[in-house]
């Protein structure tokens, strides 16, 4: 244990109950934090929806608690349909678990010395409902974004992109740049949808996660100050909030893996055996998918570019297809030089000596990953907030490139070339390796993520004595 601590060794600890989004990109960060906060003695207490339910074997000193939903995994169909079947299930999480949250918390609210037990719950920005509901039985509530302090500001500034008239979207008027929130194109923004009830209920769910942390106690972002010290800057100043920048909390976190598929970990001794900064890992998260004919152009592309690869090919991939496949006479060029796996261990991938590029959708966690691992990036955005993140990687951090044009073998393989082959990608990975100095430097005992841990315990301590 290190610094302050939940006890001080007279009484029993207190207790931080924590609600995550069932989504890997949400759950990984909660855990990490929940991990961060055990290590500094507070007791844990895991709320979870049913959907993608965590194991509790794997953390056997916190205490679990399910509470029954009513979403379905979701539905694939198209890229379009796998989104809105997100939002609604974010949504329909938050009215389906109300009344079981309810009950379940005021049971745990009950036990002898609970309340006094109970500092405060931490619940992803999107679970507003469950939020109140906590704060009706006098628990105070911290939110966390797992985005990035920049895609915060997006959410904040919807409304006023909708009023400016850049939202809903008009097509000759994507490649505009949003003056507002630089670098951000229309394209690049959250709630760009095709038709007029998508763009509506993307705006309530922003607007949601936008009332989730003005209303709570405090703000908990999965960033760090040397990475996004401006976006930090004015989100502090519009929220008037205490904001936490405590990433990236993968690096700073003693969490065991809070991984929902099995990790294949045979990829670890594969890059071994490969050359120092040889390898491009290629991973689009855990819910972006593909068409076929884009899969087998990303394939001829890489095959072209005589690159070593780790790819991970997750089942669902490929829209409309059981099993992914990939084109004939491909089997030989990842015997000759590439592995693929279902799902890899890619933390540990990213920090691994043989990766030398990562071709990314650029999800958050991704990116944080990418940017530890002082690795340049190509980033193929599918949603959300991934635009903007890729954006941010290659004009801010000037640490990798999007491919933005339609998958075609040549493009694709000009890209990797660009990023693993060439000066310009020389560049990349220098300015790739500083950030990942800054984010070491972050989490050591006087950086700013540690000190902003040290802020965090003592509010939360401070928030119900
Ligand atoms: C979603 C959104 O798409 C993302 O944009 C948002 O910021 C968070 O929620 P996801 O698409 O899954 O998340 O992407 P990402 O944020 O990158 O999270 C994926 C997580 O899965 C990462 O922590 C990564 O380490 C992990 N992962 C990915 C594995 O453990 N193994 C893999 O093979 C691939």
């Amino acid at each position: 244990q290190e610094g302050n601590t939940a006890t001080g060794g007279l009484r029993r600890p207190r207790r931080v109950l924590v609600f995550p989004l069932p989504y890997q990109g949400h759950i990984n960060p909660m855990f990490q934090l929940a991990g961060l906060l055990h290590a500094r003695g507070f007791a844990i207490t895991v709320f979870h929806a049913h959907l993608n339910a965590p194991d509790p074997s794997r953390h056997p000193a916190y205490h679990f608690v399910p509470v029954p939903d009513s979403l379905s995994a979701g539905c694939t169909d198209t890229a379009d349909t796998a989104v809105m079947a997100t939002i609604n299930n974010i949504l329909s999480l938050n009215s389906s678990c109300e009344a079981s949250f309810r009950e379940r918390l005021a049971a745990l609210l009950e036990a002898p010395g609970a309340r006094d037990d109970v500092a405060c719950l931490i619940a992803d920005a999107h679970l507003l409902t469950l939020m109140e509901v906590a704060r009706q039985q006098g628990v105070p509530t911290l939110a966390l974004r797992t985005g990035s302090a920049a895609c915060f500001r997006v959410f904040m500034a919807n409304p006023m992109l909708c009023d400016k008239g850049y939202l809903p979207a008009q097509e000759s008027q994507l490649d505009a740049p949003v003056r507002e929130l630089p670098p951000y194109r229309v394209r690049d923004l959250m709630a760009i949808s095709r038709n007029r009830e998508e763009h509506d209920q993307i705006c309530h769910l922003l607007s949601r996660a936008v009332e989730a942390v003005r209303t709570s106690s405090g703000f908990i972002l999965n960033t760090f100050d040397a990475l996004e010290a401006d976006e930090l800057a004015t989100t502090r100043q519009d929220l008037g909030l205490p904001v936490f920048d405590t990433g990236p909390l993968h690096k700073i976190s003693p969490a065991a893996s809070s991984s929902i598929l099995p990790q294949d970990r045979a990829c670890l001794e594969w890059l071994d055996a490969q050359a120092p900064a040889s390898v491009l890992y290629i991973s689009f998260g855990s819910l972006a998918n593909m068409s076929g004919a884009d899969l087998a152009e990303m394939a001829w592309g890489i095959a072209n570019t005589g690159q070593p690869f780790l790819w991970v090919l997750r089942s669902d991939l490929v829209r409309g297809v059981a099993r992914v496949t990939l084109p004939d006479g491909f089997d030989a060029v990842t015997s000759d030089r590439g592995m693929i796996v279902d799902w890899a261990p890619q933390e540990e991938v990213l920090a691994h000596a043989a990766v030398g590029g990562f071709w990314t959708h650029a999800g958050w966690n991704s990116t944080l990953e990418g940017v530890c691992g002082g690795v340049p990036m190509l980033c193929r955005p599918y949603f959300g907030d991934q635009m903007g993140n890729a954006r941010y990687v290659e004009l801010v951090w000037r640490a990798g490139l999007v491919l933005e044009c339609e998958l075609e073998r040549g493009k694709v393989e000009q890209a990797i070339r660009r990023l693993m082959q060439s000066e310009e990608g020389d560049r990349m990975r220098e300015r790739a390796q500083k950030l990942k100095s800054r984010a070491a430097k972050a989490i050591t005992d006087a950086g700013s993520s540690r000190l902003s841990v040290d802020k965090l315990v003592n509010h939360i301590l401070s928030l119900s004595k």
